[in-house]
């Protein structure tokens, strides 16, 4: 009977392309048409980070504060704030069982963080790569994920499509 079980699962995972197994990593998220406010104006000055990357508290602590967004005016009508406040929310890293998430949830813990790149599990997963290359014209900046996981606007982090470019100086 295990084996049966066994051989039906196996079926399952490999038949079903949003089995609950494999779904959560490699599954592509339409943001737009998810929450097209959250889309237009979360990526509109920089990569737009999937909810999942933060913790719910993050998210509530960062979307209360949108007038002093790291050094930016991000503010926005309070409808529209709300809004994409609780989509953040109801999709926020205790969610989801992606990697990124829950190691990203775990290192943040309850610390005062809204930066991603500020936990320890960033940092660690990128301290092999040279400073110098989030210098680099074409990358800017650590928080310009987009320019080396070339699908996280579309809720894919991991594993694939992780590419550094060529620095330009
Ligand atoms: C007016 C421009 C602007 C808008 C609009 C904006 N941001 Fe930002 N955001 C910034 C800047 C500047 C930074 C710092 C980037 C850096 O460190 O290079 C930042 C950083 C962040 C970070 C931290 C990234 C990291 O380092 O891990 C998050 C998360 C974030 N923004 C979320 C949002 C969300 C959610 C919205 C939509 C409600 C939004 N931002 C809208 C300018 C903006
Ligand atoms: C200069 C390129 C670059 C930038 C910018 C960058 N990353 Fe990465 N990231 C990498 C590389 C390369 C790896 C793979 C490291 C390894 O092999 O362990 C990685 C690994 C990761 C991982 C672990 C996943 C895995 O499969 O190992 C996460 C999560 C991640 N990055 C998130 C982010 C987020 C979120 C941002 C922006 C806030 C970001 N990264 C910015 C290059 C980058």
């Amino acid at each position: 009977m295990w084996v049966a079980g066994g051989v039906a699962l196996l079926i399952y995972i490999l038949t079903t392309p949003k089995n609950i197994v494999l779904a959560n990593s490699n599954i592509e998220i339409d943001y737009q048409k998810e929450h097209k406010e959250f889309y237009d104006e979360c990526i509109s000055c920089h990569t737009l980070y999937p909810p999942f990357l933060l913790p719910k508290a993050s998210w509530v602590k960062m979307m209360d504060n949108l007038e002093d967004h790291f050094g930016d005016d991000a503010s926005l009508e309070d409808d529209v704030k709300e809004s994409i406040k609780a989509y953040l929310v109801e999709n926020a890293a205790e969610t989801s069982t992606k990697e990124s998430a829950y190691k990203g949830l775990k290192s943040i813990g309850d610390k005062d963080i809204i930066a991603y790149t500020d936990s320890e599990f960033w940092k660690k997963r990128h301290e092999e790569i040279d400073k110098e290359i989030f210098k680099a014209k074409n990358i800017k900046s650590k928080a310009n994920c987009k320019a080396c996981h070339l699908n996280i606007e579309k809720g894919i982090i991991e594993d694939e499509n992780i590419k550094i470019p060529k620095q330009e100086n």
